[in-house]
């Protein structure tokens, strides 16, 4: 089999299966994948052929590409991802700039609870190397990948702790509390689609708004005078999560949209 029969091998032409054949292609050949039409006629050896069919075939039973490739670009970082880790979004990004763009101190003490891969943390990490950056995560193996990839890309002021929410922190505060937490109801119809991902990482009672409310009760006691919460939260929860920071005495609260116009960050102060 060669390139181009490889790159044909599954969609139509111009598809979006077509792209992941290619990415895919990419990452067994090590042949950029914007150069395998000029090297459309290169035979794959067997074992290429054979690691390509086989992950074509967990694609098509609904693995997400980055299982099977095992990376996922994000921000401006290649990030390590497993089974244990969510596939990390390109609408999270939204939530690295809306904390980008908050007036801070230069040496801001900054938690990101429940950080999966590590997206969030190791890309603020990356672009403020004076920011004292801190990654939580429940779940070990998932805080073990965090680590891996703040290693890889050299970004050693980065603390881990594991624990739920904030409560590990005991009396200690930060100038940001930010968050991509479990927000989908456990009756969505479309979770289905997501089967292969971790449901520690998706799932949270109260119609997706369970973990939302803790953390943003949970930051009161743990942010300094004028400090932020910054949330991502489902395209349909932005009043709902207003109205809990409201309720609990934050001022300033707005919403931010993503990529697709979807409101998707929600951030408030907590007052002096
Ligand atoms: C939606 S994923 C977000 C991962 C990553 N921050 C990102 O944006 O790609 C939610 C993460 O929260 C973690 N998590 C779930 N419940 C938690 C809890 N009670 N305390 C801390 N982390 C939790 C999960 O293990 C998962 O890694």
């Amino acid at each position: 089999m060669n390139i181009q029969q490889a790159l044909a091998l599954r969609g139509e032409p111009e598809s979006y299966e077509r792209q992941e054949n290619a990415w895919l292609l990419e990452h067994i050949t090590k042949i950029d994948s914007f150069d395998l039409v000029m090297k459309k006629d290169k035979e794959l050896t067997a074992e290429q052929e054979q690691a390509y069919r086989e992950a074509i075939a967990r694609i098509e039973a609904g693995e997400p590409l980055a299982y099977v490739t095992g990376s996922q670009p994000f921000w401006t970082l290649d990030l390590k991802v497993t089974s244990d880790t969510l596939v990390p979004r390109p609408d999270t990004e939204v939530l690295v700039e809306t904390v980008l763009k908050l007036e801070l101190p230069e040496d801001a003490r900054v938690v990101d609870l429940g950080t999966g891969t590590g997206a969030i943390a190791l890309s603020l990490a990356s672009e403020r190397p004076n920011w004292s950056l801190t990654a939580t995560d429940i779940y070990e193996p998932t805080l073990e990948v965090a680590k891996f990839n703040a290693e890889q890309h050299d970004l050693d002021q980065v603390q881990f702790v594991l624990g739920s929410w904030l409560k590990p922190f005991g009396r200690q505060f930060f100038d940001v509390i930010v968050s991509n937490p479990p927000y989908i109801d456990p009756a969505d119809e479309h979770m289905h689609n997501l089967a292969t991902e971790p449901q520690r990482a998706l799932i949270s009672d109260k119609k997706g708004l369970a973990d939302l409310e803790q953390i943003i009760l949970q930051a009161k006691k743990h942010l300094t005078v004028e400090g932020w919460v910054v949330l991502e939260h489902g395209y349909d929860q932005a009043d709902a999560v207003q109205h809990l920071f409201r309720q609990a005495g934050y001022k300033k609260v707005r919403t931010v949209k993503d990529y697709g116009g979807n409101d998707r960050v929600t951030l408030a102060q907590w007052p002096h």
